[in-house]
């Protein structure tokens, strides 16, 4: 059995961002947040603590995956979702964010766990490859006009 402060050590090291949330009332307010998850959102860990991580969306709440989050906090479930969020300094990155209840030994939903990963590399190159999908169906549909044409 690994003991607590090996534990510690593995989930400072984590190059994820990780952070546990309890629920209050309507927000699930974070009581930890390791170094990753400072590097990645530029956030001191001790000036967002008892915050929702809501406050990563600056606002930007047009977000589909929101919802998804929303029901699964509501019922208990896992999730996963890609989010756009705002670094402190107002920088945008894609958040590859996966939460996951935690039960408490009568089965009570105790906690959330948030693991956060920065995958906007992966969704730019995504966006760029259908926009050039897009751009080589446009040409060969212009080159078959030209073709009939002919
Ligand atoms: C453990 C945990 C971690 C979360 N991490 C993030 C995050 O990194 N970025 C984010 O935009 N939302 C995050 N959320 C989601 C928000 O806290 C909130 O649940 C979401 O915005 C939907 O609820 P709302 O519509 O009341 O804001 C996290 C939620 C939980 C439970």
């Amino acid at each position: 059995m690994i003991n607590a402060k090996l534990l510690q050590r593995v989930v400072e090291a984590s190059n994820d961002g990780i952070v546990v949330a309890e629920q209050e009332g309507d927000d699930n307010i974070l009581i930890y947040a390791n170094p990753a998850f400072q590097r990645l959102t530029g956030y001191q860990v001790d000036d967002i603590l008892y915050q929702d991580c809501r406050f990563l969306q600056n606002g930007d709440r047009d977000q589909p995956g929101l919802a998804a989050i929303r029901e699964a906090i509501q019922n208990g479930h896992p999730c996963r979702q890609v989010l756009r969020n705002y670094r402190q300094d107002a920088t945008a990155f894609w958040n590859e964010l996966s939460i996951t209840p935690v039960f408490n030994e009568a089965d009570q939903l105790t906690y959330f766990i948030g693991i956060q990963r920065d995958v906007s590399t992966e969704v730019e190159t995504q966006n760029r490859v259908r926009e050039l999908e897009a751009e080589v169906a446009e040409l060969k549909h212009q080159l078959a006009q030209l073709q009939n044409k002919a």
